[in-house]
């Protein structure tokens, strides 16, 4: 099920490599720019949602957070890679300005940098390897979600309403969290 954004993504490239722009509208590279960064944030919301769904309802999905994980990964990864193919055509020193002059993407790749990390220790020998730093590690979750928040709170020029909802979401889940290791110290 995850994979089916990644598919949904990989025909449009095909069809855009040979010239036939789709459904995508008038700018297919921005369109799937936005497409996988909001698959990128949806799975990121999906990881975080898990612990407080078990203790509300006692519905046990924790165990697929790291897969969860992985995917919002793969989506941020290939976020990036189309905003770097698509939108700069490989021109890596328009990247380094963007980072400079537009705060949205250094948010953004700040994030990027912080789910990176989490990626690479979300496989069973790393979580041995770490042990308890492994639990510690992985608390990067809520900043790169804030930062992602950021990202998108700081890119929206006209209409809110779906950032709106993702941001109260986002928050929502967010002050769960602060407020259940509150209550553990
Ligand atoms: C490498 C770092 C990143 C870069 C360079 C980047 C760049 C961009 C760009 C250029 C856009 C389109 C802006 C526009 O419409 O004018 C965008 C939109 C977006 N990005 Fe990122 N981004 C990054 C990281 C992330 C991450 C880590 C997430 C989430 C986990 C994310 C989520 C989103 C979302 C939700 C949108 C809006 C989609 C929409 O308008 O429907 N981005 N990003």
């Amino acid at each position: 099920m995850g994979l089916l954004p990644f598919f949904y993504c990989l025909y449009h490239v095909v069809a855009l490599w040979f010239g036939y722009e789709g459904k995508l509208g008038a700018d297919p590279g921005k369109e799937l720019v936005r497409f996988n960064g909001q698959c990128a944030l949806v799975f990121l919301l999906l990881t975080q949602v898990l612990t407080p769904l078990k203790e509300v309802t006692g519905f046990n999905l924790v165990s697929i957070r790291r897969i969860l994980g992985l995917f919002c990964f793969l989506y941020a990864s290939l976020h990036f890679t189309a905003y770097l193919l698509l939108l700069l055509e490989f021109r890596f020193s328009e990247l380094s300005d963007d980072l400079v002059k537009r705060p949205y993407i250094s948010v953004g790749f700040a994030a990027f940098i912080l789910l990176l990390p989490l990626a690479i220790t979300s496989n069973n020998w790393m979580v041995a390897r770490f042990r308890g730093r492994w639990k510690t590690l992985h608390k990067l979750v809520y900043p790169a979600l804030f930062l992602a928040l950021l990202h998108l709170i700081w890119l929206t020029k006209n209409d809110y309403s779906l950032t709106l909802i993702y941001v109260v979401i986002g928050l929502i889940l967010l002050l769960v969290r602060a407020w259940r290791s509150f209550l553990k110290t």
